[in-house]
């Protein structure tokens, strides 16, 4: 670790005026949990709609809004020069435009044309604004500039509607907001992470583990928290992607923004849903702990515990992966996963390639595991191995990074 790593990041976190401003309290506080130091900056109205001193004892700072206040210390200049990274929780249609059009008249906007550093935007609207031309054409000019803007999730918006414009959750906000602070650490020169170099793409992600009834009330399965398939799903769609996600048994995680899910349970379901999903797919990720096994047969009544453990018959669960590469269907790009552990016969690298060959997908991601490593854990580290016999190491970081290296991959191999 460098010394620059190590050192806690200066985040702004600009508070604009709409309802979703109160969730800005729950992205506080998880930046600072995770070690930054974070000055909120709040237009006028945002402080209508959340008090100035919630910020304040969140962020252990007092909150800027105007551009008369801190006069000696040229506040608005010094803030976008000292940022790492400028969040915007929510970006409201108003704000959007203000900054399409370069305006600064509040100490956010002279902020945000001082910066220098990543900016993501998250916006929260109703849908008739997400979707007005006016906007439209604002978040084209903001990204062409270099703006993260994030797509919005759909569902419950203010009053009764539903639809897209809702503000992702705070912990998907929180996951970026790192995504784009651990970019600039270690890869000055590496393209930036959310290009929108998946825009018309269909991709279909697997997640989680799969679990097989036993009897009504016990199952077998694999272990897998689903964290980095629902980071892959959710980086390929705000890169642009049309996503499916297919999510077994998952530890407590909000849907991705943007993101179709589709829940289930047994490997024959997921074997079920990613077949019909992949068959519009330009890509399938099978990042799912899929059980190999499943009962013969499933007792109807619960299994009682008698003199004897009981003994199962198991039988063969398909091999989804295997059949998604042998399908007569026009070609795709697949990548699987494996975790790994090296022993005498091997590296976990030999493992990995020896896999590849015999799943015949595209590229696989090789995660060493054990002694606590890869899951149910935030960071995640491996290769990247492809069936042309190139590979990249992923070094240790978010399972977003590691995600945001995969669409690379995947994005230069795709026609
Ligand atoms: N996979 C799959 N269907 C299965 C088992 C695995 O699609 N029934 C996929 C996983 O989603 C993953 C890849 O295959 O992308 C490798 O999974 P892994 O469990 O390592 O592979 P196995 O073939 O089960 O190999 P092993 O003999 O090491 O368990």
């Amino acid at each position: 670790m460098t010394e620059e790593s190590t050192r806690p990041r200066e985040i702004v976190l600009g508070v604009s005026g709409g309802i979703a401003a109160y969730k800005s309290c729950e992205v506080l506080r998880r930046l600072r949990e995770a070690g930054n130091h974070v000055q909120v900056v709040a237009t006028r109205s945002a402080l209508e709609f959340i008090g100035a001193a919630t910020f304040e004892a969140l962020s252990g700072r007092p909150v800027l809004t105007g551009v008369f206040e801190n006069v000696p210390e040229v506040e608005h200049v010094a803030l976008g020069r000292r940022a790492d990274l400028v969040v915007l929780v929510p970006a409201t249609a108003d704000l959007l435009a203000r900054m399409a059009q370069g305006r600064a008249d509040d100490m956010l906007t002279t902020t945000l044309l001082t910066a220098r550093c990543p900016v993501l935007a998250v916006p929260a609207m109703h849908t008739e604004m997400w979707e007005h031309p006016a906007t439209v054409d604002n978040v084209a000019t903001l990204r062409r500039r270099g703006t993260v803007v994030l797509e919005p999730a759909s569902g419950r918006l203010t009053g009764a509607d539903t639809g897209r414009g809702r503000l992702p959750e705070p912990p998907e906000i929180a996951e970026f907001a790192r995504l784009l602070l651990e970019w600039g650490i270690d890869d000055g020169g590496m393209p930036f992470p959310l290009p929108r170099d998946l825009e018309g793409r269909r991709v279909v992600v697997s997640a989680g583990g799969t679990a097989e009834p036993l009897d009504p009330v016990r199952t077998l399965g694999n272990r897998s928290s689903g964290r980095q398939g629902y980071a892959l799903a959710r980086v390929a769609a705000q890169r642009g992607a049309d996503v499916t996600l297919v999510a077994g048994t998952v530890a407590d995680l909000d849907p991705p923004a943007g993101v179709e899910l589709r829940r289930v349970q047994t490997t024959r379901e997921m074997r079920d849903a990613v077949l019909d999903a992949a068959k519009a797919a330009d890509v399938v990720v099978m990042a799912a702990a899929v059980s190999d096994f499943r009962p013969a047969s499933t007792s109807v009544g619960k299994i009682k515990k008698g003199q004897d453990a009981p003994s199962i018959p198991l039988e063969f669960n398909p091999d989804i992966l295997r059949e998604l590469v042998t399908e007569d269907v026009p070609r795709r790009l697949v990548v699987g996963f494996a975790a790994e552990t090296g022993d005498d016969g091997g590296s976990v690298l030999d493992y990995g390639r020896a896999k590849l060959e015999r799943k015949g997908c595209d590229l696989l991601v090789v995660n060493a595991v054990g002694a606590g490593r890869a899951f149910e854990v935030e960071d995640n580290e491996g290769w990247l191995l492809g069936a042309d016999g190139s590979s990249l190491s992923l070094p240790m970081g978010s399972k977003a990074a590691l995600a945001a290296r995969v669409w690379d991959a995947v994005a230069e191999r795709l026609p």
